[in-house]
């Protein structure tokens, strides 16, 4: 029975602040025990009454369809996304209250009043339909950090356009395979994005893109950068001609709970990306109900999410969750190193973030940089961290909590993905007690089980197969364009459930453990093993930033461990300091999981969302070259650095 076997020892345990869980919305254990119950045996009643808190044209009646893989959840009610995130705000009497914060890379600052955004969405709405846009086409929108790009998002949310935002750092070909899948009548976009001071030039990309998609009317193109572009005549629009005399009053149409909201391809680590649809009503409710009891919002919160809205973290907890809530969101256009490695550090201390919500990519990079540059800023406003995206190494979280939190700010872990729309398994910070590396407890009306291969329960700490085997509110209803990939890709290893393709266990606590991808599970002498505790090992060496951990074809043992790592700024590589770090994992784990070759490396191949791709190294490691999909590799530069350099 192929299970994966834990390796972990971490039993550290954070009580959530006394004062933090005083003002906290759930605030004991019991209170969580209680509300969780009810989502799970009342799911109609729990969330038919969240969604009561929103506005609806007509309420919904029926709250949960549920025939596997198909969910539709408030299927008779209608609404409107983006009148709830704005103009229900502004109807009860807080258009005065700052919604959006922007700062600019090159350092500019504007700010949006919740009447003022409400306001540029109506106009930019009026906007689109006179260019032609209608309901239910699908517009790409191919921005930076800007403002203008939630502005399109929420547009098209109000006028029943389907958006798909592809990330701006990805370049023509994936732009053209993104917009044909989606069948994308318009492309928003802009001359360039700043990007560590350089241009990055999006409408050149969509120039090339667009050689090959005959069905695209239109695109609109907003100046940022004033680099030199081309227009098409008939097709080019200028931003600032489409709102031309245009209306700043739209009337929100009421549009059906099931009505596609977005489509977003997946950062995937392998193969071809996939159109993951999500519809209006049930994302509205779990971006609005995970926003409120995850990141427990305050009035006075400044609220910092640093993810591209190019990814669902930035549709679910830039826009559309932190509007829905009333917050003050923070965003910012550019690299956490420009101009200096203390830019984030500086806009906290700048703007008073209150919240702050990045990912271990980024924290293992500033824990590389060192810790002077956090501690020139003053970082005492901020209240409560997360991390999303990846298994959190045990040590980057200590990090993370003492140097950045201050040993005073919670940190919630959120598991979650693409497809499930919203958090699904964190702490909440006011009742969950922390431990460095779990993600905790599972969310109102999630039921997270670990299966072994034949379907049966794992047991306590039994790595295993994480599903879910509830509907929830917001995951996703289909693959745009293909039900039978969405009934392949999640519902046909454990039918009628829902598989998310992490491995996981849960400890004596309940508490949920994510071991990384089930792809990315090596075996060595007959243990099954996930990336993640290994990994973890290694960057627990003072020495170590980063380490991706993969197996290489062995006579002996099947698979031999191969670890990828970088050092910290300033430690010298040796071939010593191999012999130490493969001998650390040895000692810490176990002899049968001491890396047969350590090779260090200035880098690790990443995606563009800065997950790391195990797959290409496991080439590079079994001394193949890396082949099938590197489209979604965010710097090419990486592998060449990679060959050859072995022992
Ligand atoms: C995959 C989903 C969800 C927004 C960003 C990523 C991994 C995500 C955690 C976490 C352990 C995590 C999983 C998951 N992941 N958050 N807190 N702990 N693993 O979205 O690109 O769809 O990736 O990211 O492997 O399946 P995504």
């Amino acid at each position: 029975m192929s299970t994966i076997k834990s390796v972990s020892k971490e039993s550290r345990i954070f009580e959530p602040p006394a004062a933090f869980a005083q003002q906290a919305r759930v605030s004991t254990r019991e209170q969580y025990d209680a509300l969780y119950r009810r989502s799970i045996d009342d799911p109609e009643g729990f969330w038919g009454d969240l969604a009561s808190e929103l506005h609806w044209f007509s309420k919904p009646t029926k709250i949960r369809q549920w025939d596997p893989p198909f969910a539709k959840w408030f299927e008779d009610g209608t609404t409107n996304l983006a009148y709830n995130c704005l103009d229900r705000h502004v109807a009860e009497g807080r258009g005065d209250r700052v919604a959006l914060v922007w700062e600019g890379e090159p350092g500019e600052t504007l700010t949006f009043t919740y009447a003022e955004l409400s306001r540029q969405v109506q106009r930019f709405a009026n906007g689109l339909l006179r260019a032609g846009v209608v309901e239910g086409d699908r517009v790409v929108i191919y921005m930076g950090m800007v403002p203008e790009a939630a502005i399109a998002m929420l547009a098209c949310a109000r006028i029943g356009a389907v958006h798909s935002v592809i990330f701006g750092g990805f370049a023509a070909d994936a732009v053209r395979d993104r917009v044909l899948d989606a069948g994308a009548t318009t492309i928003l976009t802009q001359d360039g994005a700043w990007r560590r001071g350089k241009v990055v030039a999006l409408k050149a990309q969509v120039d090339k893109a667009l050689e090959q998609c005959p069905d695209v009317a239109r695109t609109i193109v907003l100046r940022r950068t004033g680099n030199e572009i081309t227009m098409k005549e008939g097709r080019d629009h200028e931003w600032t001609a489409v709102l031309e005399g245009v209306s700043d009053e739209h009337q929100a149409p009421a549009l059906p709970a099931e009505h596609p909201l977005f489509i977003l391809y997946t950062s995937g680590t392998t193969g071809k990306p996939k159109g993951v649809l999500h519809t209006t009503g049930g994302y509205m409710v779990g971006t609005y109900v995970t926003t409120k009891y995850v990141f427990d919002l305050r009035d006075d919160d400044v609220y910092w999410c640093t993810a591209d809205v190019g990814w669902i973290t930035g549709h679910s907890y830039i826009a559309y969750g932190p509007l829905t809530n009333g917050a003050t969101v923070l965003m910012y256009e550019g690299a956490p190193n420009h101009p200096g490695l203390d830019r984030f550090w500086e806009i906290i201390a700048k703007h008073q973030v209150t919240i702050f919500y990045t990912a271990p990519t980024a924290i293992r990079a500033f824990i590389k940089w060192g810790d002077e540059h956090p501690s020139k800023h003053d970082l005492s406003s901020l209240r409560l961290l997360g991390t999303v995206g990846e298994p959190i190494n045990p040590e980057a979280w200590m990090w993370y909590r003492r140097v950045i939190g201050g040993d005073r700010c919670p940190i919630i872990d959120t598991w979650w993905q693409t497809e499930t729309g919203a958090i699904m398994m964190t702490p909440l910070p006011g009742a969950i007690p922390a431990k460095p590396g779990s993600c905790t407890l599972p969310f109102f009306g999630v039921s997270p089980k670990i299966l072994r291969e034949d379907g049966s329960e794992a047991e306590t700490n039994e790595g295993g197969y994480l599903v879910i085997d509830q509907p929830w509110p917001s995951m996703l209803r289909t693959v745009w364009g293909n039900d039978e990939r969405f009934r392949q890709g999640y519902f046909s290893r454990f039918p009628g459930k829902y598989f998310t393709g992490d491995g996981a266990r849960r400890d004596e606590h309940g508490y949920f453990w994510v071991m990384g991808r089930v792809d990315d599970v090596v075996n060595v002498s007959g243990h099954r093993l996930g990336t993640a505790e290994l990994e973890s090992a290694l960057v627990a060496h003072p020495t170590v930033a980063e380490a991706a951990v993969v197996a290489r074809p062995d006579e002996l043992t099947g698979q031999a461990l191969v670890a990828f790592v970088t050092l910290k700024g300033g430690v010298t590589p040796s071939g010593e300091l191999k012999k130490e770090l493969a001998d650390h994992v040895g000692n810490e784990i176990g002899k049968f999981a001491r890396p047969a070759s350590v090779r260090f490396a200035d880098a690790v191949p990443k995606t563009r969302s800065g997950k790391i791709m195990r797959r290409l190294l496991a080439e590079l490691a079994a001394g193949k070259e890396p082949a099938g999909d590197v489209t979604t590799l965010e710097d090419i530069s990486v592998l060449a650095a990679l060959r050859g350099d072995d022992e």
